[in-house]
């Protein structure tokens, strides 16, 4: 890839005059980065999104108004998420980049993975998963696919971005670890696997500043720690103040703010208040950008539009999740002469994706009532009844008796449910989790005269199953799948294709078991993140709480069976080269085809600090024909067992025992090893505020007090009653030490 060398970025700069410099910080319009003429800086055009490309030629808005180039409208991040395939996430990534060229755009605005906090949060269908991990793993190829073919992409919303309440706004109020461990992993994966040429900033503050003026976000950890050598762009509105978000590190603002921004910049470096310096690198950066997005721009391309609906199909099979599928119910075989009756407006209005900035103007639409008809033939009548009206919770007692007496007497029966469009969007969070009340109603009713009912749902976060999951036989989500949902549907329920999806986000039994259910989305203009790392199935496994299906569920037309697990330690921590191979025999049991995804999780059995009871540490995705045996084999490193240390402000490994859980979802895990790690010490070093319990776990504060020969340390009792006192305190009341004592036993301690 071309990239003009800083010394030519340097020339440029120095033909530019300050007012050329500040403005080309701001971008020129709603799409468009500023271009100098005079001296042959060209404009590039950015576009949404993340599942499909939103290029917007005439009038512009960043809320899915008006209307956009018709392109592929690919599965949201919700389904694709699900398929837990990179390979998938890299070919719907260049994918995005033939659309982009054919249209001139030179960044993909995208993909977002901010982490689910809560089920309600808005965007979810935006966002890939509830676990960094697996958001990182699969964000990754789908950057790397993008810009193999020269187009660039914006990791978003960094950071801490969970909600769309008060979403320009609202402080997300996060502590340090849960920062690094939940909310910023998954960018920092992201960013040092795949150098994303740009970055967007979120909308929130994070801990009282601005994502877009926050200089340890955009400076400190993305560059200075990551090494992310992108530009940072803002979202589309996201700037205050712009000279405090250049100082930060943001290097575009878009859209423009003319009436300030520009003038703003100028003014500043003119009183001194700005570091022309700031500005320069900002600048270079942006140029280099520019320089970055040519050859695409020059050579363009086309797509094969048949072509690109044939991936979106493959990828809504592969974003499906068979979450039931009582007696083998499906796939579906309907006996020639049979009814199969196809209820719900679903089927005929299909909903496969969200909207706001991300919304598509898709190519084409598939239909299920339609894709499934004409699969079936003319030998299967297919009874279609509406059931209820998208557009309202309340039961049209006409449209429910119709449907009723559609399905009476049908041989095979499917209810189309989901949430209509009007109940998740950009721009507002859900207010609950649970389907449209006619919606429910008619299963109900459905369920009094068919035992063996088919629910196929659509919907882009999670939806309570646990009240109504009992009066169907199977149910197969689908999410918001792109353009070729209907047809993929249609190919899974009747056994055309296999479903292989997996849960990225739990099915909690309720709303209330989700402990960020207690801080969401906050109020007064702050949400308090105060389950800290416990969000998805983290929280579900430390509260032991049941769950309708659990973070990577999902069932298949064949059946799997994992064995011989090997694994196998190989270098050290204090060495830096800790590798920790897991090998496992995976055996399609079954008669069809069909794929598994073998997940490896990680537990601490000995920590001192609160943690997950396991973590998703590495997966891989196995295809296998029936009878046919696979070895799959997954590495972990040092990060895999390391938490983030408030004490020490880095990545630690604790000494001692690891559980590795290695299976099929995240509370199926037949197999396991533990295996003993070493590790250097991460214990604080102690001092004169240290406590008792503290020099005796320390190896000098140990010898010391025992040289002292303290009557009170032979006591076990009194020494765990008083344990926990600090040093200066026991000092204080003379016990067993005094602070002369006390100084000379600190002044020989050595630091480690
Ligand atoms: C969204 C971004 C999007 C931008 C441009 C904003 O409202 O938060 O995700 O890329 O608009 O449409």
């Amino acid at each position: 890839m071309p990239d003009p060398e800083l010394a030519d970025l340097d020339s440029v700069l120095a033909e530019l005059t300050l007012e050329e410099k500040a403005s080309l910080t701001l971008g020129s319009a709603f799409w468009h980065t500023a271009p100098v003429e005079r001296v042959g800086i060209e404009a590039i055009m950015v576009s949404d999104g993340p599942h499909g490309l939103r290029a917007q030629l005439e009038e512009a808005d960043h809320l899915g108004l008006s209307s956009s180039v018709p392109a592929t409208c690919f599965p949201t991040a919700s389904a694709l998420g699900s398929s837990w395939n990179p390979n998938l996430f890299n070919e719907v990534g260049q994918a995005l980049a033939r659309e982009a060229r054919a249209c001139g755009v030179s960044v993909v605005l995208g993909p977002g993975i901010n982490m689910k906090r809560s089920p309600l949060c808005g965007r979810n269908f935006e966002y890939v998963a509830e676990d960094p991990w697996l958001a990182g793993e699969l964000a990754t190829p789908m950057v790397q696919g993008l810009q193999s073919l020269g187009i660039g992409t914006s990791l978003k919303h960094y950071a801490a971005n969970n909600q769309e309440s008060d979403r320009l706004r609202v402080s997300a109020e996060v502590d340090e670890r849960t920062l690094r461990e939940i909310y910023l992993p998954a960018f920092e994966r992201v960013v040092t696997q795949a150098q994303p040429w740009t970055v967007m900033c979120a909308y929130n503050k994070v801990n009282g500043t601005y994502a877009s003026e926050h200089h340890w976000l955009l400076t400190e950890v993305l560059r200075d720690e990551w090494g992310f050598e992108g530009l940072v762009m803002s979202d589309w509105g996201a700037v205050h103040d712009r000279v405090a978000a250049l100082a930060a590190g943001l290097d575009l603002e878009m859209p423009p703010n003319h009436a300030i921004s520009r003038d703003a910049v100028v003014d500043a470096i003119r009183e001194g208040r700005l570091d022309e310096a700031a500005l320069d690198t900002a600048v270079r950066r942006v140029l280099r950008l520019v320089g970055q997005a040519r050859p695409a721009r020059a050579e363009g391309g086309e797509f094969d539009v048949e072509e690109h609906h044939r991936l979106a199909h493959r990828a809504a099979l592969e974003s499906a999740v068979l979450l039931k599928n009582e007696g083998s119910v499906l796939p579906l075989a309907p006996a020639s002469g049979s009814t199969v009756a196809v209820i719900g407006e679903f089927a005929r209005t299909p909903r496969f994706q969200g909207a706001g900035s991300s919304q598509v103007n898709p190519t084409r639409v598939d239909v299920l009532l339609d894709e499934l008809t004409t699969r079936l033939g003319s030998d299967v009548t297919v009874r279609f009844a509406p059931g209820f009206a998208l557009e309202s919770v309340d039961t049209d007692s006409g449209l429910q008796e119709e449907a009723v007496a559609a399905a009476r007497d049908a041989d095979h029966v499917l209810v189309c449910l989901g949430l209509p469009g009007s109940a998740e969007s950009e721009g507002f969070d859900r207010t609950s989790m649970d389907l449209p009340a006619n919606q429910l109603a008619l299963l109900d009713a459905l369920a009094a005269v068919h035992d063996r009912l088919i629910v196929v749902l659509a919907n882009g976060s999670a939806v309570t199953l646990s009240t109504w999951e009992h009066r169907a036989a199977a149910v197969l989500e689908c999410w918001l799948s792109g353009q070729a949902a209907g047809g993929a549907a249609a190919d899974l329920l009747l056994g055309r294709a296999n479903p292989s999806g997996k849960l990225a986000e739990s099915l909690p039994l309720r709303l209330a078991d989700c402990a960020a259910s207690l801080n969401f989305p906050g109020d007064s203009g702050v949400v308090r993140y105060g389950e800290g790392l416990f969000i998805g199935y983290r929280n579900y496994d430390k509260a032991e709480l049941e769950v309708s299906h659990p973070f990577g569920f999902g069932l298949s037309y064949t059946t799997f069976a994992l064995a011989d697990l090997d694994v196998r330690v190989g270098g050290t921590v204090a060495g830096g080269d800790l590798a920790v191979s897991v090998a496992v025999s995976v055996t399609n049991t079954g008669s069809v085809a069909g794929a598994e995804v073998v997940q490896v999780y990680v537990r601490d059995v000995e920590t001192t600090v609160a943690r997950p009871v396991r973590e998703l540490k590495a997966f891989t995705k196995v295809w296998l024909e029936p009878g046919e045996t696979q070895r799959a084999t997954v590495s972990l490193d040092e990060r895999s067992f390391a938490f983030w240390s408030i004490v020490h402000h880095r990545w630690v490994v604790e000494a001692g025992e690891f559980e590795l859980g290695v299976g099929t979802s995240s509370r199926d895990l037949p197999l396991a090893e533990t295996v003993t790690l070493d590790a250097p010490s991460i214990a604080a070093p102690v001092g004169r505020d240290s406590t008792l319990h503290e020099w005796l776990a320390d190896e000098q504060g140990r010898r010391l007090l025992l040289e002292l020969d303290a009557p009170l340390l032979a006591d076990d009792h009194l020494v765990s009653v008083i344990g926990t006192m600090p040093m200066t305190t026991l000092a204080a009341f003379g016990m067993g030490l005094d602070y002369p004592t006390l100084d000379r036993l600190t002044s020989q301690l050595s630091p480690n």
